[in-house]
């Protein structure tokens, strides 16, 4: 029943974020259904519904008639708190649920659904105005608590210069040089998406640290050099075997000797067996790319050696961007 209703479950709690109740309630604040009735526009029986849905799901606790956040939700969920996380709620919920819902028709046909491949080269290339705030901003609240998580079991304190591949909102240099102070970085990535990391990186106060760089990683030769480490996040699960060979020989060739790489992503295990994040994560990568998929950290390790890489090794950790991080070395 609780695979059958996951989506009861997903959609409570996205309507719940579109009408930012755990916003209204940050800083301990409760609600009655009397209040969430005045306060939300909504009649007594779906007030009721809401808030009592929202505790069962581990969102609100109840204290009195009153209902205030959980830990998790004053943490993640409310708008300005610096790991909120629903941009990746409302990316869901208003972009890949409705496609989701013809995930049948992907499984026979093998290509997206969330964008037509005969008129975009890809799902990153969009004037979509909708698409390009609410992407990258879903993408910025996955990757800045992921971001932590990486700093917190990969040792980067040796590295001086990162080149962050694909890096998107910016959110992992962000992160990462705001815990690093030595620390600086480059974002390589779409002309339009640079505009948007640039935005991201002034409102940090870090366009001293951060850089970026329009480019195109499938078509340019090479990638910028300079760096001592070159992070992909999130990039080589939207593309196929092929091409992450090839994006893995241009980091090798990017770097000097000494240089590190790291991927981070939602890894599969080598039994193909799960987790279920990544193997669901795949699926997703059916609905909103062609030829990507979840790769197992073997998989990883296999194309790093054959571009070069020695000392691959994977370090696991838990967060929603990423299980785990692959690093090897350009000796
Ligand atoms: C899934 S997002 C990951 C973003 C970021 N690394 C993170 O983890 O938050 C994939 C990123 O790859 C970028 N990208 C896609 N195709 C690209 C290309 N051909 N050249 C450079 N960047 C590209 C996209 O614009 C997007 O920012």
């Amino acid at each position: 029943m609780g695979l059958v209703t996951g989506f009861w479950s997903f959609k409570t709690f996205a309507a719940a974020v579109e009408m930012e109740l755990f916003t209204r309630l940050a800083g301990g604040r409760t609600m009655t259904v009397a209040e969430a009735e005045k306060e939300l526009g909504l009649a007594d029986r779906p007030a009721d519904l809401l808030l009592t849905a929202c505790a069962s799901l581990g969102l609100l606790a109840k204290d009195g008639d009153g209902y205030r956040n959980t830990e998790l939700a004053e943490e993640f969920l409310v708008k300005g708190k610096p790991y909120y996380f629903g941009g990746q709620v409302t990316y869901c919920d208003q972009r890949t649920y409705l496609p989701w819902h013809r995930v049948g028709e992907a499984l026979h046909t093998d290509r997206p659904l969330t964008w037509d491949p005969s008129t975009q080269e890809s799902m990153f290339d969009t004037a979509d105005p909708r698409m390009l705030e609410s992407f990258w901003g879903a993408m910025y609240s996955t990757s800045i608590f992921t971001a932590k998580e990486l700093a917190a079991h990969v040792d980067l304190s040796g590295s001086e210069r990162l080149l962050d591949v694909g890096g998107g909102s910016g959110a992992y240099p962000i992160e990462l040089c705001r815990l690093l102070p030595s620390l600086s970085a480059t974002v390589f990535d779409l002309p339009h998406v640079c505009e948007i990391a640039a935005g991201n990186i002034a409102a940090a106060g870090l366009s001293d640290r951060i850089a970026t760089t329009p480019g195109d990683f499938l078509t340019d030769e090479h990638l910028p050099e300079g760096h001592d480490v070159v992070l992909f996040s999130m990039i080589l699960h939207d593309w196929d075997a092929a091409t992450n060979q090839q994006l893995l020989t241009k980091a090798y060739e990017a770097l000097a000797p000494g240089g590190r790489v790291v991927i981070s992503e939602l890894l599969l295990n080598a039994e193909r067996t799960g987790p279920a994040s990544a193997a669901l994560m795949g699926m997703n990568m059916l609905v909103e790319t062609v030829g990507g998929r979840n790769y197992s950290d073997a998989e990883y390790t296999d194309w790093l050696a054959a571009a070069g890489f020695t000392d691959i090794h994977t370090v696991h950790f838990d967060a929603p961007g990423a299980n785990g991080a692959v690093i090897a070395i350009k000796r």
